[in-house]
């Protein structure tokens, strides 16, 4: 994540930069900083921790000037520090920029800068982007020529033709004071568009203050900003004619980006989310297990895997348990944190125990780390999305989930970390334990996965209309086999967290011991159905229900031409092996659950007008009373107590 804010104009930049940052602090909030120009020198304040304390440290200071940049960070490279707080500068001092993404290449540039004699003072990523804008900008100038914006600008655009990676980048140089550059790659930049003064950001909200007109840079373009044009160019310079939009939302609309919901703000970043997941994790044909926390473990010795969570992480983590035994071929268990902490556990020097957590808060989940470490000093590694909570502090290892905040208490885009990182962690057993694995495949599959993603989001439309079809359901039965039942048990959590409407989970084959007496004309059963090893089962499983005269809702595979005999209604999502199918089928679930909840609540506002008022995604101006679905009754974002 980390936010992102520039100035250029008449006003003084410092406050301007503190709202700004103060807005995007959802993004973030491990360090914040601030550059600016002042009695033409660049000045650099920055802070460990919440941007209250850069606002606490500035308070007694008066810094003339109008044009800066600023930063709130989510740590990624390098601890959280004040060296590793952005802004970052070359060796000259002269250049100084901003980072959002990783640069995914840092290391062998950094080596061959080091080679050349440039100078870090941090450990971060970000830094050598500055130092490369440095070398760059020498070799443009000609020698004995005053350097002009021109040759910055090609430098800039130079250096940033090197990074691999996503990034949005803000960058000025003391030698060209009228100008900001910005530059982006996947991660969001937006440009405002004011009177006499121009700004940039991450978000809309750090600019709102100021104008509602902006453009959204695209991936692969950079702007030169003044306080009196902007100017677009692709990488290689050329110019780029560009539209501006009008932002109608008020500001508390504009911190949803404009979404009605966090939680659909959330759904719709997890494509984002996943490349930073997956970003330097599979490379040359392998997983890198340095950033999995992995690393260094001899895993011909660990005989167990034991999983640990609770709510959706424990859904995750039964995921994961599938996965480490097919792949891993590793024993692996999952147990809920609630269970474990009054279970006898057996533990020991051959086992390996992954604690799986949003928000690293969660009393159950830190109360089995605490069993676990009793029962033996076992190696423990914590998947936790939250920087600096308690549970990073008590596991030996870390992976971080790098979902940035989620405001939503109900779970989407971390509970996709989740498990794409435990997919990762399985492939990596893998390596060792399972040699005869075609592991190719399902490393393609997913590099490709915040693409397929994004396809999968194109069928919101189609999911929001069949969605109004359930609003008045009482119960509900999701079923799914092998990897897809612990999806199931996912998709049922967010119908229940978000619509109220009963549901239950099953692996497909046990509905006829027990679950089929509840079976009814019109009974309601989600079923996944991905193409693969039980595709035929789970075909049969459905014929015995529409034996009985449920209501079959198929999340089926663009291609299958078999389901819709079987189902009343059918989602075709992007093809997928039925392991990775979970990733997608969990999106699909989270549509579903979200519009469902959304119509029932326009139902319960106003049932006279329930047929005015299904708005389709993207015309959606006003929410439901009845229901809020970013708070659900009853649930807390971070459960702390037992
Ligand atoms: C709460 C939330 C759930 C979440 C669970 C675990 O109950 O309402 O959505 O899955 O806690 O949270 P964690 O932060 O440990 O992942």
């Amino acid at each position: 994540m980390c936010g992102i804010v520039g100035y250029v104009g008449p006003r003084q930049v410092l406050p301007i930069l503190l709202s700004g940052l103060s807005k995007l602090e959802y993004r973030g909030y491990d360090s914040a900083g601030v550059a600016l120009l002042s009695d033409d020198r660049i000045k650099i304040f920055k802070k460990k921790g919440k941007i209250v304390n850069l606002i606490t440290s500035l308070q007694d200071k008066d810094i003339r000037s109008t044009l800066g940049i600023g930063h709130t960070r989510w740590a990624t490279h390098g601890g959280v520090s004040d060296s590793n707080a952005h802004p970052h500068t070359d060796c000259s001092g002269k250049i100084v920029l901003v980072h959002n993404g990783i640069f995914e290449n840092y290391y062998e540039v950094k080596a061959e800068l080091a080679t050349l004699g440039h100078k870090f003072q941090s450990e971060t990523d970000t830094e050598v982007l500055a130092h490369l804008i440095e070398h760059e900008y020498q070799k443009v100038v000609p020698l004995g020529l005053a350097p002009t914006l021109a040759h910055f600008e090609q430098a800039f655009r130079a250096a940033l033709r090197q990074v691999e990676g996503g990034y949005s980048i803000v960058c000025f140089s003391q030698d060209h004071p009228e100008a900001i550059l910005a530059g982006r790659m996947h991660n969001p930049l937006i440009i405002g568009i004011g009177q006499g003064e121009n700004l940039v950001a991450s978000d809309v909200p750090a600019i709102l203050p100021y104008t509602k007109e902006v453009y959204n840079l695209q991936s692969g373009e950079v702007a030169t900003i003044k306080s009196n044009s902007v100017k677009v160019t692709d990488l290689e310079g050329h110019a780029i004619s560009f539209q501006t939009r009008t932002i109608t939302w008020n500001a508390e609309q504009a911190e949803k980006g404009g979404y009605p919901h966090f939680l659909i703000k959330e759904i719709h970043e997890t494509p984002n989310v996943l490349r930073q997941v997956l970003s330097g994790r599979i490379i040359d044909h392998h997983v890198e297990g340095a950033t999995l926390g992995l690393d260094g473990l001899d895993l011909r010795k660990i005989r167990k895997v034991t999983l640990l969570g609770c709510g959706s992480a424990a859904y995750a983590c039964l995921y994961g348990k599938y996965l480490f035994e097919r792949w891993g071929r590793v024993t692996a268990e999952m147990f809920y944190g609630s269970e474990f902490r009054y279970h006898e556990p057996v533990i020991d020097g051959e086992t390996l125990v992954i604690a799986v957590s949003q928000s690293g808060e969660t009393a159950d989940t830190l109360a089995s780390i605490h069993k676990a470490k009793e029962s033996h000093p076992a190696r423990l590694v914590g998947i936790v999305n939250a920087h600096g909570s308690s549970m990073t502090r008590e596991v030996d290892r870390i992976c971080h989930l790098q979902a940035g905040p989620e405001i939503s208490v109900a779970s989407t885009k971390a509970f996709s970390s989740m498990i794409t990182t435990l997919a990762l962690m399985a492939l990596y057993f893998a390596q060792t334990n399972n040699p005869g694995l075609a592991m190719q495949g399902f490393l393609d599959e997913l590099s490709a996965l915040p693409e397929t993603l994004e396809k999968t989001l194109q069928l919101e439309d189609q999911i929001a209309q069949l969605s109004t079809f359930y609003i008045h359901k009482q119960s509900a039965y999701y079923i799914g086999r092998d990897v897809n039942y612990p999806c199931a048990l996912e998709g049922t959590q967010k119908l229940k967290e978000l619509s109220y409407i009963h549901a239950e989970a099953y692996p497909a084959g046990e509905l006829k011991h027990g679950p089929n007496a509840v079976i009814h004309a019109g009974f309601p059963i989600v079923c996944l159905v991905p193409q693969g090893r039980v595709y035929k089962k789970m075909l049969s499983n459905i014929q015995e229900m529409r034996a009985r005269e449920a209501h079959i809702l198929a999340i089926a595979q663009a291609g299958d031409t078999q389901i819709a005999k079987h189902a009343d209604h059918v989602i075709y999502q992007p093809a997928s092996s039925e392991e990775i199918s979970v990733m997608v089928s969990t999106l699909v679930m989270q549509l579903f659950a979200y519009y469902v909840t959304l119509y029932k609540g326009f139902s319960i506002d106003q049932p006279e007008g329930i047929q005015k008022v299904y708005p389709m995604p993207g015309h959606i101006t006003s929410v439901p009373k009845s229901i809020d679905i970013d708070k659900p009754r009853n649930l807390a974002k971070s459960v702390t107590v037992e």
